[in-house]
């Protein structure tokens, strides 16, 4: 225990130590940069001389129905963007293009699981969405109203929100693997009217049914819903689906039928576009509300600029979903703000194969993939054959979006994706951010693995220390100091809630809850969320860098940190760990990867346990469930070494992942 017991260290008591270093950089590539949209600082300059003025001129690169004559009121925690004017997000995602001539160019390419495909031009897509909209008034929606989605990736989605979008009721998505508890849970907060879903979609090959679990949730409350309407995307694979009378209607029976044309309201600036549920650290979902005008300017701004988007040759795919504030920006309103052509995409990872999605970017010519650390780590464990087995070429710019990526996943999608010569752009953000914050842009910056690098133009981030002071080198919290146009309004139905959870940590700065350092060179590093921040002996040492530690040695795909109560350290650290395919698990490998650990970052830093297992415990959005781990870490004796690859804590791993509610 000698080595944590040194006092002297400088290190120790710091807001959040920073051990790891990377010291890799690669400047943007030269053909991309001299085709970029931007490759010099000229944004960053004009955002840091006037950013208000910035803004505004990004908001009037939307089309306005009446133009806005201010930019922003801020009276802290409460913005206004782009007050006085009007706008409808479904007339700048769509008529707007066709106005221009772009009727033809493809909006979505939607490969379903099975593999049928659809292609939909932009006409294509705002004929569906008038209709849908036209649709949604015969149900009785109005202006102002709130409509429940509960879907899976099919075009039918996407159009869903839009045509709530046209007639100006907010939508409120559902991510379609939460159960029917979490679905009335957030149907009744919200008070929608009427519920858009299908009759199940497809998972692995298997058809997986909703409507079902739509029944169950509204059979036990969600009394406000007064229609249900209800895709047929399996149709015979679902044999028993159940339509109540007076209530459940078909979308084929009653969308198919309307005319094509439904004109846009006319929407404030500030009227509710969308409200998202995201999990707290209590039971009650935050209902996080975005609004119109800052939201799509934001959300077009950065998807344009950070993916470098040439909307007329590029294919876009992110694959996200759309239940997660990730598909709601960056599937549906940046793109199609953008008009881009981009793949939707219903299924899994690995169905039929391990190499599904790389067939995806062959077929389609995808030049612009983004997509979780998760994904990339499980494909680093599959092993390198499955993409090589395909022509990636089309590739040019790579991102990635939910967790810190650590340096050698990174890396190895660097050089296993994207071939040594596209740009990986880390994009740090949060559903309450409503679009990017922190990231490289790719004709600009020089990346170093693993960081976010920089504030986008025109937003400002600062981490800061316990006091709240901004501190320019070294790890604290992160947080913003200006408002933006995509920040969340609120809480729905909760104004404290927004106050407390995000303003009041930190004087006039909203605190994201995730820590951050800043190395010498103003970089950012994000190092996980505060919460999961181990102390051992008195350091404050990030679970990020102890996991990039992990994964920077050669067998290791993934790992998961957390530090478990310990009697003499206070916390100590324990590190569940993926090894790659076909890498063996022997008594001396534990101990190779704690060595390489001490060594990589310094021995405060040295796992007291490692434990093997062939799968992390994951939420439904890819992050891995850090608690679940350090109850399982605490609730039981691990010893002072190495637990090899422990069939029983592999199975309670599992137990108690599937006995976790809906939420998680
Ligand atoms: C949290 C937000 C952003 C859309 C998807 C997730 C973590 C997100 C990064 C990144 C390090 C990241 C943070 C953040 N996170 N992107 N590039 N590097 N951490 O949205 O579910 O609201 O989660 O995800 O902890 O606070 P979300």
């Amino acid at each position: 225990m000698a080595e944590h017991e040194d006092t002297t260290d400088p290190k120790r008591g710091a807001t959040i130590e920073d051990y790891f270093e990377e010291d890799r950089t690669f400047p943007p590539p030269e053909g991309l940069a001299a085709a970029a949209l931007t490759a010099d600082r000229s944004l960053f300059d004009r955002a840091d001389a006037d950013f208000e003025g910035f803004w505004a001129d990004q908001a009037r690169e939307l089309a306005w129905f009446e133009r806005f004559e201010t930019v922003l009121e801020w009276d802290l925690p409460f913005a206004k963007w782009f007050g006085g004017g009007r706008l409808n997000v479904s007339y700048n995602c769509l008529d707007r293009h066709v106005e221009a001539g772009l009727g033809d160019r493809v909006a979505y390419y939607f490969e379903g699981e099975p593999g049928d495909t659809r292609t939909i031009t932009y006409s294509e897509l705002l004929e569906e969405v008038c209709k849908a909209a036209n649709a949604l008034h015969s149900l009785g929606v109005e202006r102002g109203d709130r409509v429940a989605i509960y879907m899976p990736m099919i075009p039918e989605l996407p159009v869903a929100m839009l045509a709530c979008a046209r007639i100006g009721a907010a939508h409120s998505v559902v991510f379609g693997g939460f159960s029917a508890d979490a679905l009335r849970g957030r149907i009744e907060d919200a008070e929608a009217k009427v519920l858009i879903t299908a009759d199940g979609g497809w998972r692995r090959g298997q058809p997986v049914a909703l409507k079902a679990n739509v029944d169950a949730a509204l059979s036990g409350g969600a009394a406000s819903i007064e229609h249900v309407l209800v895709v047929r995307r399996l149709g015979d694979a679902a044999p028993d689906t159940a339509m109540t009378d007076g209530r459940d209607v078909w979308w084929h029976d009653t969308v198919d039928g309307q005319p094509a044309h439904c004109p846009p309201e006319a929407m404030e600036s500030e009227d509710l576009l969308f409200i998202l549920y995201t999990s707290g650290t209590t039971a009650q979902p935050k209902g996080i509300m975005h609004t119109t005008g800052g939201y799509l300017t934001q959300v077009a701004f950065t998807h344009k600029y950070v993916f470098d988007i040439h909307a007329d040759t590029d294919i876009y795919w992110c694959a996200a979903d759309v239940g997660w504030v990730t598909g709601h920006s960056y599937i549906v309103y940046g793109p199609l703000a953008n008009a881009a052509t981009s793949v939707l995409y219903e299924g899994t990872l690995d169905h039929p194969g391990r190499d599904r999605w790389w067939s995806i970017i062959e077929a389609y010519k995808v030049s612009i993939l983004y997509c979780a650390p998760t994904a990339i780590r499980t494909f680093m464990k599959w092993g390198t054959e499955h993409p090589t087995a395909h022509d990636l070429t089309s590739l040019r710019v790579l991102g990635s979006v939910g967790e810190p990526i650590n340096p050698e996943a990174w890396i190895w999608y660097w050089t296993h994706i994207g071939g040594s010569r596209c740009p990986v752009v880390d994009t740090w953000w949060q559903t309450e951010t409503g679009a990017i914050m922190i990231s490289p842009l790719p004709g600009v910056t020089t990346l170093k693995p693993g960081s976010a690098t920089f504030p986008l133009p025109g937003i400002s981030a600062e981490v800061v220390d316990d006091a709240g002071v901004s501190i320019d080198r070294g790890g604290g919290y992160l947080t913003l100091s200006r408002p933006w146009p995509s920040m969340l309004r609120g809480i729905y139905g909760d104004t404290e809630r927004y106050r407390e959870t995000y303003w009041s940590r930190f004087e006039g700065k909203y605190f994201a809850g995730d820590g951050a350092k800043i190395d010498d060179e103003g970089y950012f590093w994000l190092l996980g969320r505060v919460d999961d921040v181990m102390n051992v002996s008195g350091h404050r040492v990030s679970t990020t860098e102890v996991e990039s530690a992990l994964v920077d040695h050669p067998t290791v795909a993934e790992a998961a940190v957390v530090g478990a109560l310990d009697a003499t350290t206070g916390q100590s650290i324990i590190a569940f760990v993926t090894l790659i395919s076909g890498v063996e698990v022997d008594a001396e490998h534990g101990e190779a990867l704690r060595k390489h650990v001490a060594t990589k970052i310094g021995p405060i830093a040295r796992p007291k346990t490692i434990i093997f297992t062939d799968d992390l415990p994951k939420t439904r959005s890819g992050k891995i469930m850090r608690r679940l781990l350090r109850d399982v870490a605490e609730g039981r004796d691990l010893g002072d070494t190495t637990t090899l690859a422990d069939a029983s804590v592999v199975e309670e791993l599992r137990n108690r992942a599937a006995a976790q509610p809906g939420e998680e």
